[in-house]
């Protein structure tokens, strides 16, 4: 297995997690930016047209993995792989962000939710090719409507 090394790091709004917004249908259209190491800047050649990127990162202040958790959008538990957790056994996250602009080495983004200075593993143009009438969402569809008719 290759060693991980950060290839950058975010700007966030986001100090700590509780500022950072959770649950259903929550929209993440905080700004930030994706400061990426000298080093790696030649790899950013071409990255201008795409719209949205699929950002890879550590999750570099989780503690332990479990692998059953109940998630704070439901009150049964579920497999780790089955969430969103912080806590996996390796904790790499995955953020779809939408590309702002650049400048040089400097990734301006909306949509971040990751802490500051999160470490950064990878970039990748996201390009969707799920249609949406294909798209299963597993156990948060019956989370969703329970909660919809408790409320
Ligand atoms: C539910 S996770 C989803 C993250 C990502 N979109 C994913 O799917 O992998 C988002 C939560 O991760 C936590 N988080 C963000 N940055 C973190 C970091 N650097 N270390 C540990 N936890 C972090 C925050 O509590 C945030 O609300």
């Amino acid at each position: 297995m290759f060693t991980p090394r950060p290839i950058g790091f975010v700007s966030s709004p986001y100090k700590i997690s509780r500022e950072i917004p959770k649950g259903f249908g929550v929209k993440h259209e905080a700004e930030g930016s994706l400061e990426i190491l000298p080093e790696f800047e030649l790899g950013l050649t071409d990255i201008e047209g795409f719209s949205h990127l699929i950002v890879l990162w550590e999750f570099d202040r989780s503690g332990n993995f479990e692998l059953i958790g109940t998630p704070p959008t439901d009150d049964r538990p579920h497999g780790v792989f089955a969430t969103r957790s912080p806590r996996r056994p390796n904790p790499i996250g995955l953020t779809v962000v939408e590309f702002q602009r650049r400048d040089g080495p400097t990734l301006y983004v909306r949509g971040v939710d990751m802490l500051d200075r999160t470490p950064i593993l990878d970039i990748k143009p996201y390009l969707s090719n799920v249609p949406a009438e294909k798209l299963r969402r597993g156990w948060m569809t019956e989370a969703e409507s329970r909660k919809s008719q408790m409320s």
